[in-house]
This record gives C-alpha cells, structure tokens and sequence, in this order.
C-alpha cells in the first residue's frame, strides 16, 4: 500500500514524517505537528533528527521485515533514502533532490541541492545534548592507560585544530594530509578538515617516506598533520622523522604540525608547527563551513591492479548517511554502547567505522593503539573486559593469529558484554569463524563477516541487518545490506541470474556511500569500474551465489593481493624491485598463506653482472620497505633465468600463481609459451614457504 500510495502520514514513538511517493519525506517532533503539507526542513535553518535510533519498521509502515525493508530499498530507492538522510543527519539547507545516477555514464549524485556539516553531525549534535557523554576511549599501546574524551572535549579539540588550519591559510577544498595513528588528535584533524571544508588524505601510518610523498604529491596537499613518534607493541614509530624526509620532496606542502605523543625531541624542519601550542592559541569555537552534499570529504588511496594507488573520493551527505546506518543496522549498536573496532584509520574501516560511522550516531567509538599481541595475544579480550566493549570488529588475519596461541588467553576474561564480533578485509576460513563465535563469543554473539571496499564506503553484504534469529552461515556474508544489488556476471559480461552461480561480483545499483571518482583521474575511475561489466560497478572480486541466495566472496579476481587485511596491488611491489639496479624484470604474486591471508612471491631476473644470493634478497627486500612499507615485502624471492611469457610477451602469471602455491602437477597449457622451459627452471628453484 505504500507503494502505491502518493503521499502517507506515519508515526512512530518520536517523529511524525510525511513520506511521498518517489522519494520525498519530511520528519518533525510529535509536539509541533502541523499541516502536513507545510515544510518541515526550513531553508538555511538546522534541522535535527529527533531520534537517533529508530526501528526502520516504524519509520517505513507496510515493511515488517527485513526482505520487506530490503526490496522497498531497491524499488523505491529515492524514498529510502531520503527519509533516512532527512531522519538521520542534521541539515541546513534540505536537499531538492535525493538521487541523481548513472550506472553507464559513472555519474553519481547523491541529496542534491541538501547543504550541512559533517562535524556538526558527528560531535555538536551530540554534545548540545549531552556534552558528557564519551565520544573517544583511546586505548594507548601500554593496558590500563586509557584516556577518555567526551563529545565536549571533542568539540573543543576540533574547533581548536579547525582554527589553526585556517590560521596557517587551508581553505575550504584544500587538502590535508594526515599522517597519525589512532589516537584523538588524529580523530579531531579529521573532524577539523571536514570543519573547515578541507579535504582530507590520511596515509596510513605505517608506509615509508616515498610512499607518504607520493600521495601527498597526487593530492597535493598544502599541509601534513603528524605526532613527534608512535608507539605500538612497545616500539617507537618515527613519524615526525619519516614526514620531514617524504616532504623534501612535496613542494605543495608548506606547514607540518606536530602533536606531542611521546614528547621526545625529533628532526626539526622550518615548516614545524608544534600543534599543541598552537591549538591552545585559539578558540573552542569555530563556525562549522556549509557543504553541499557533493562536496569532498575526504580521500583515501588505496591499491588497484596497475599504476600507482589511487585516491578514492568520498563526499559528504551520502557517505555520512551510509556509513552511519551501516554501523548501527550491522552492529546493532544501539545508544550507549563501546563500540570497538581496531582498524587503524588509516584504512577506510577506521574512516567508517572507527570515526564517522560510531560518531555520527553519538557512541562511544574505541582508538585502538596496540597490537592483538601485545603485550600478550590476550590483549583485544583484556581490553573487551576492561572497557566493556560491546560490538568487536577485527580483521581474519589476527583472528588466525590469535587461535594459534590457545583459548587460554581469551578464557582467562569476562566478555558478557559482547553483543555483536564483527569480521572485515578478508574472507574468514570456517576454523577462525568458528573460534571467534565459540570461544570468544560463547555463542550468544552474533557474527557478522563484512564484506565492503574502499569503494563502498561502509558495509555492502553482511548477515545482519535481518530478523534476530535470522540464520548465520560461517565464513560468507551472505545477504546485501540495504539499497544494495549484487549480481554475479558471467566471463562474457552476462549477467548470470538464479542461484549456485559463480562468477564476477558486481552492484548493479547505486548507493550513497558509493565513491564519486579517483582524485584527479576520472577516466581511470570509470575504466576500473565502471567499464568492465557495462552499466554495473565492478567490484575486482570473485563471488559465489549459493543455492539459498547467500553470498561467498571468492577474492580478488585482478592482481591485487589481500596481505593481512591489507590490499596491495603486485604491480606496486613490481615497481619498487624495478628501481633496484639489478633488477631486469619481475612479477609479483599471491600465494594462499595460512596466517597472512596471503603471502608475496616475487620471481626477479637480474641484469648480467649480478650475483644472486642472500645478500641480494635483503637489498631487494629493503627496497620494497623504502618504497612502499614493511607489509608488501616479498616473502619470498625466487631468482630465476626467466619469467614464463607468451610468444607476445605477456607473463604468464597463472603460472607463477601455480608454483608459488605448489601446484605443479596441473599447470595447464603451457604450449603457448615462447619458452616452455622456463617453467621447468622456475619448479626446480621453487621455494617451499615455512
Ligand atoms: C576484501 C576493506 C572477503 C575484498 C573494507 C575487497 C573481503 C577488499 C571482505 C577491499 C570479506 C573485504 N570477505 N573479502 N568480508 N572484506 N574483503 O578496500 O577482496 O581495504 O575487494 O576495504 O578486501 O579492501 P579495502
């Protein structure tokens, strides 16, 4: 009935809201009911949403169900999502429009015309109602050091950075680059850009000097934030030291500020600003920038299967919306809770779902320091214990990691207050999911493995949202989230309908919190995505659609490799050998590796006049650190006379796929190679993987 019906009245416990037919909804407090037909959202006038956590049964009458929700999502598109981004965010300026897409073309717009603050959503909302509530736990390197920040001292601590940005001259569409691990100083940058309408680009904290300039160079930004050192698992990061040699060469750049983590004095370079000084120059208050829902927000560069890595664009309104609901639907998350997610926000996980996802809908969100084994492979569930964390989500890899030390280190604490253990990067083997649901959860937590990219801005398939008892397969994520189409295409770019089907995972609609281009490359974004499978966005993995409808993803169906939930694209490793002297050529692969996801072989040829041997392998090793970081280095080196190439010069990667896994004895038609021999060479030398 809804459906077909222009225009409803409903109600729930809170809010009223008027629900139009092809998109348009108005929600207003029970006590200022009025004429339905007059607006609700005034021009230029903050609107808040009444209600931070509504059942969306309640807030879309005729949906009892999860399926009911789901297909009105697909169908009516419009009218899903702007009821929820009228009910969910804080507006200034409502927007005319909720959706402006196209699959063909690539061009994606999402509440167009709608006008507001990411910060004020995701802290002054919060704060005006309760300033005390904790906003941030950061749990420091060393247990038991927590340090608490309310959405007061949130507010305070962004404003302040806000104003020394623009004290320093960043302007709205700037970019900024942040160079910081977890911690609340990180969080309040990221809050003051999006304050100030700049744009940031936070690298990951762990990648060397080169890799940090390079991304600061496609950006261009105009300024890095960065702490004097970090810790982690008891050792010093020098981040200060690493950012002073990357902007040697970022002649964009024109301030570093600093923000005292350890307090140990570290090179000093003209461009200095210590940042704690400066912050307590200026005020608590800045005025909050008014951004169109299309304005950028933030960018995050990650890794594709050629070229350098790319800047993924995200923009305001969409993003906030998908990412916020995702968090609180998946979770369960309701007011109140600890939410913990250890990613490091380096990573779009920590942009999601450790910063703007918890934050705008006013939780407590934890910034993990440490490691899972530091400084024993307890410390995730002593940290659960002792900050009563309430949804946990983590990467397959450390779960892996953690099995292999024993249950002992997990029974040893109380974890009553789990709800919700959460799984992303990765696919979880069945033996991880099965530990992390009996031995961690007790079987009273729902397990939610996330299926999601940088691309996607927040969760696309996962088992919840659904009914409570809904079932829950391990080790697949099964059914897509709201608004979201999965479609499985077939090698000729069919789509491959009805189930037990496999093939590449596609999305065939838009969605909010999709990515809007590649910084300052369009057509590399819309080649990447949008051209490979016409009129779909092309996801790079491989999924099966079991016989119940259930999703599995398979993994990546490019070359792009998933080392411990972190992805790298081989041809960047290949790139950072090739600058080696000796190197004549190489190809980089995965190989399935039970701790790692993944693990990386390099097959390297060298010039006449090297010697293989040890001493090279360190210096090939090397290389990859200074270029990329400690992650991408190969763990294996093979040397080898040559590399297995068509009569056309093409290597022929599934076969260095083959022996690095082992798998010799079907290494299928190998008549087109220029060279047949060439393989017997590479088997010979083959290393076995510890
Ligand atoms: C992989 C991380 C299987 C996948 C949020 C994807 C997964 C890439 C899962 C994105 C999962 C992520 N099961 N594979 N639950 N989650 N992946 O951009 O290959 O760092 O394309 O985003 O990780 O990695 P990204």
């Amino acid at each position: 009935s809804l459906l077909n019906a222009r225009s409803v009245l409903v109600r729930n416990r809170n809010f009223w809201c008027t629900i139009e037919k092809h998109g348009s909804a108005s929600c207003f407090g029970t006590d200022q009911v009025r004429s339905k037909l007059e607006p609700t959202v005034a021009m230029d006038s903050p609107t808040a949403s009444q209600c931070s956590f509504p059942d969306l049964r309640d807030v879309f009458p005729g949906c009892s169900s999860y399926e009911d929700l789901y297909n009105l999502s697909i169908k009516e598109t419009d009218l899903f999502w702007g009821t929820l981004a009228r009910m969910s965010l804080r507006w200034n300026r409502d927007f005319e429009h909720v959706s402006n897409c196209n699959m063909e073309s690539g061009l994606f717009r999402w509440f167009l015309g709608g006008k507001l603050n990411v910060s004020v959503n995701c802290v002054d909302r919060h704060k005006e109602k309760d300033p005390d509530r904790v906003a941030l736990i950061w749990e420091k390197d060393e247990p038991g050091q927590e340090e608490r920040i309310t959405y007061g001292q949130l507010y305070t601590m962004m404003n302040q950075v806000a104003n020394v940005l623009k004290t320093h001259g960043v302007k709205k569409g700037d970019r900024v680059a942040i160079y910081m691990p977890a911690c609340p100083l990180a969080v309040a940058s990221m809050l003051a850009c999006a304050r100030i309408g700049a744009v940031h680009s936070v690298v990951f904290a762990g990648f060397s000097a080169e890799a940090l300039a390079s991304r600061i160079n496609d950006a261009e930004a105009t300024v890095v934030i960065t702490a004097d050192q970090g810790v982690r698992g008891g050792k010093l990061i020098e981040l200060k030291k690493t950012v002073v040699a990357a902007v040697g060469n970022c002649p964009s750049v024109k301030a570093i500020f600093v923000a005292k983590r350890t307090g140990s004095l570290v090179v000093s370079s003209t461009l200095d600003v210590d940042l704690d000084e400066a912050m307590a120059k200026e005020s608590g208050e800045c005025e909050p920038a008014v951004m169109d829902s299309e304005d950028l927000l933030f960018m995050l560069y990650t890794s594709g299967s050629t070229g350098n890595p790319k800047g993924v664009v995200h923009s305001q309104a969409g993003y906030l919306l998908y990412a916020s609901l995702t968090q609180r639907l998946v979770f369960d998350c309701k007011e109140g809770d600890i939410f913990g997610c250890v990613a490091d926000i380096g990573w779009i996980t920590g942009h999601s779902y450790v910063v703007y996802g918890p934050l705008a809908n006013g939780v407590t969100t934890v910034l993990f320091e440490s490691t899972p084994t530091y400084p024993d492979p307890g410390r995730y569930w002593e940290t659960v214990q002792r900050l009563k964390i309430n949804q946990f989500y983590a990467a397959p890899t450390a779960i892996r990691l953690l099995l292999k030390h024993g249950d002992e280190h997990v029974e040893k604490y109380d974890l009553g207050s789990l709800r919700t253990l959460g799984s992303v990067g990765e696919p979880i083997n069945v033996e991880a999911w099965q530990w992390y649901n009996k031995v961690v959860g007790k079987e009273k937590c729902v397990v939610v493995d996330t299926w999601w990219q940088t691309e996607t801005g927040g969760i696309c398939i996962s088992p919840r949202p659904s009914a409570p008892d809904a079932e829950i397969h391990p080790g697949m994520p099964m059914r897509p989230m709201y608004g979201i189409w999965p479609v499985i295409v077939g090698e000729k770019g069919e789509e491959l309908k009805g189930n037990d089907v496999t093939g590449a995972l596609c999305l065939k609609k838009p969605w909010p919190g999709m990515a809007r281009t590649i910084y300052g490359a369009h057509s590399r974004f819309l080649e990447t995505y949008y051209q490979p499978f016409r009129g779909f966005y092309f996801t790079g993995d491989g999924a099966i659609r079991h016989k119940n409808g259930y999703y599995q993803i398979t993994g990546r169906m490019d070359d792009v490799i998933n080392v411990t939930g972190h992805r790298l694209g081989t041809a960047e490793v290949e790139n950072a050998l090739g600058q080696h002297p000796s190197v004549a050529e190489s190809a980089v692969v995965g190989y399935p590796c039970n701790d790692k996801g993944e693990g990386i072989y390099a097959y390297v040829t060298l010039k006449d006049g090297f010697l293989a041997g040890v001493k090279m392998e360190t210096e090939l090793r090397g290389i990859v650190r200074q270029k990329i970081a400690a992650y991408a280095v190969p763990d294996v080196i093979q040397i080898c006379a040559g590399l297995p190439k068509t009569r056309s010069g093409k290597i022929m990667r599934r076969i260095l796929r083959k022996v690095a896994a082992d798998q010799t004895e079907n290494l299928g038609d190998i008549s087109t190679l220029a060279d047949p021999a060439v393989v017997k060479d590479l088997i010979a030398n083959h290393q076995t993987i510890k």
